[in-house]
Formats: structure tokens, sequence, C-alpha cells
């Protein structure tokens, strides 16, 4: 419980970021991986794929984004004139780590004859030398509308790119990378908490390994997992996903119990993506002000990066 003293400054920090929102004619996007107070306080809350459309249709001239960088750079790569800040420029993620451009665009190389299709949470330099982008969201779409004559190769996830193969019946050479957060969660836990609570379902992101995604009800984006926690008829749903959905679902459907899966530590009880919760509501604050740290893209590669992600928007409704 917030004391009153706390409450007063809350109340202030607020006031100031909506001020600045006017005067800069800023908006702010949040994913829903976010501390609740800034999913509260955005323009736009949703999964990757709506943050990406909401920031091509934006008319704003500052993008305040508040998510990880790679989606920020998207923004950026979507609106090249536009002003796009960061609360924390050190948000990055494991996937995109872990796929370095330059090996990316050896192993395209060397497969020169297959169809590049990356998953969103990469680089620019990996978008650039992909033929399309997908999230998790319309990847199913994305492998489908490639021909059935044609090879394919996918990265970074390796757990999405194997969860594609079983949906869509196609073979893909995979990159061997992992999200931090969906892939160390363990089978016992979730089987324990299914002991627990035999009336939840499991809703899962595709990110999660297959030991998980077995047991899952819905696998779907963060998204999906949102829109069917809060409207499925089961009194309760364990999240294999980062805990921060729970607050939307919470909000739409207060009276439901949502179990986060734990995190990797025996004593995490919740899992938490340690990039997306850098951002505070002060930094955000800050960045809005300071209109600091800034998103850089070099025009040529953004300009690549840009078809790829331009094919990935066609094909999304
Ligand atoms: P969504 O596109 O489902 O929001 O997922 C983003 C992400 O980073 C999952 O870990
Ligand atoms: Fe990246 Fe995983 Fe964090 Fe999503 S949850 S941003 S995939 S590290």
């Amino acid at each position: 419980m917030e004391s009153t003293e706390d409450q007063a400054s809350t109340s202030e920090l607020l006031d100031e970021i909506a001020r600045l929102r006017r005067e800069r004619n800023a908006v702010i996007l949040a994913h829903y991986y976010q501390i609740p107070a800034i999913q509260d306080l955005a323009d736009v809350c949703g999964d990757s794929l709506a943050l990406a459309q909401a920031a091509r249709r934006t008319e704003a001239e500052v993008i305040v984004f508040a998510g990880v960088n790679f989606m920020a750079d998207t923004a950026k790569i979507l609106n090249p004139n536009k002003t796009v800040v960061v609360p924390d420029i050190e948000a990055g993620c494991s996937l995109a780590d872990d796929c370095p451009g330059e090996e990316f665009a050896s192993f395209r190389k060397k497969h020169a004859d297959h169809v590049a299709v990356s998953y969103i949470n990469c680089s620019i330099e990996v978008k650039a030398h992909s033929d399309l982008v997908c999230t998790s969201s319309n990847a199913q779409t994305i492998i489908e509308s490639i021909p059935r004559s044609k090879k394919i190769l996918f990265a970074p996830d390796i757990n999405l790119g194997r969860y594609l193969m079983h949906k869509t019946g196609r073979d893909m050479l995979l990159w061997n990378a992992v999200c931090v957060v969906h892939d160390v969660y363990r089978e016992e836990d979730l089987l324990r908490l299914k002991a627990e609570h035999p009336e939840a379902e499991v809703l899962a992101h595709p990110e999660c390994r297959e030991s998980i995604l077995r047991h899952a009800d819905l696998i779907g984006s963060t998204s999906k997992i949102i829109e069917h926690g809060a409207a499925s008829k089961a009194p309760a749903a364990i999240i294999a996903t980062e805990s921060g959905v729970i607050h939307q679902m919470s909000k739409r459907a207060p009276s439901k119990l949502f179990i986060p899966m734990p995190g990797e530590s025996p004593d995490a009880a919740c899992s938490v993506c340690p990039y997306m919760r850098l951002n505070t509501v002060e930094k955000l604050r800050d960045c809005l002000r300071d209109l600091q740290p800034r998103i850089e893209v070099d025009s040529r590669l953004g300009e690549r990066a840009l078809a790829p992600i331009e094919r990935m928007l066609a094909l999304s409704t």
C-alpha cells in the first residue's frame, strides 16, 4: 500500500508525463511485459505486432517506446524522420543477442536457396538480411504465405521455429537461440501447478519448450493469451509467459485466478523479463523530457530492414 506521500509524488510524476507528452506531441507505446504503472499510462499497450502497427500509423512527432530495443528499432525503421526514445537503452533481448548480424548473414549466404524468415526479436542487421519478418501472432500466417516448393530458414528462436514446423508441417532450417524467460520453465513446476489447480487452463507463449507447450490449452502471442485468459469460462489459468500480462487479464476478469509460472531461480515466484523490467516510470519521464536515449538507425540498413517488415504488415490484419 502506497503512503500518502508516495501517492502525491506518483501523481506529480504522472502529471509531468502528461504535460511532457502534450508539449512534445508524443505517443507512448508499451508492451504487455511492462510494469502495470507503465501499461496504464501508455497510449497503446500491445503485443509486438500491435505496437509495430501503432508505430506505423502514429502522427505524433515523438515515439516513446516502453519495451525492448528490437521493438523500438522497428518503430524507428518505420518512422525514420521521427524521434524514437526509450526509457532504458540497455533493454535488449537474449534472442537478438544470440543472433549476431554477421553470423546470420553468412548462414543466409550458405543457404541462399532458402527464404529467410526472422522473428521480430532480432537486430536490424538480421532483419536487413531477411525476406520476411514475423511476430508470435502472425508467424503461422507468414510461414503459410511461402509457397510449399520453397525451402525456409528461420531465426533466431528455435522453440518458436519447432512449434511452427509442427503447426505448418513445413521443414525449416532453424537458428539456435532461446528466450531466457520462456526457455527455463520446468515441466515439473507446471505439473505441480496443474495438480494444485486442476480447474486451471494452461496458456503458453510459443517461445516455451515443447515440454511446456504439450500441456497447453492455448498457445499464442501475449495478446492471444490475454484475450483467452480474460474471456474463457475456466475459473483459473496457469500463465506460461512473462507475468506482466496478468495485469491486463486481472483488469478484464477480476474474479479469475491467474497463476504465473515460477521464474528460473527456485525462489522466483513469477517470471519476469530482466530486459523489459529495466524500464521505470521515472526513466520514462526522463526520456520524454530529455529526448534521450534516442534510437538511431543507419539509413541504408534501415531501408533494407523496412522491406521484410512491410511485407509482414501487408500480410497481417
Ligand atoms: P509478443 O509478440 O507475443 O508480445 O511477444 C514478445 C516477446 O518478447 C515474447 O517474449
Ligand atoms: Fe526477449 Fe524473452 Fe524478454 Fe521477450 S521475454 S523480450 S523474448 S528476453
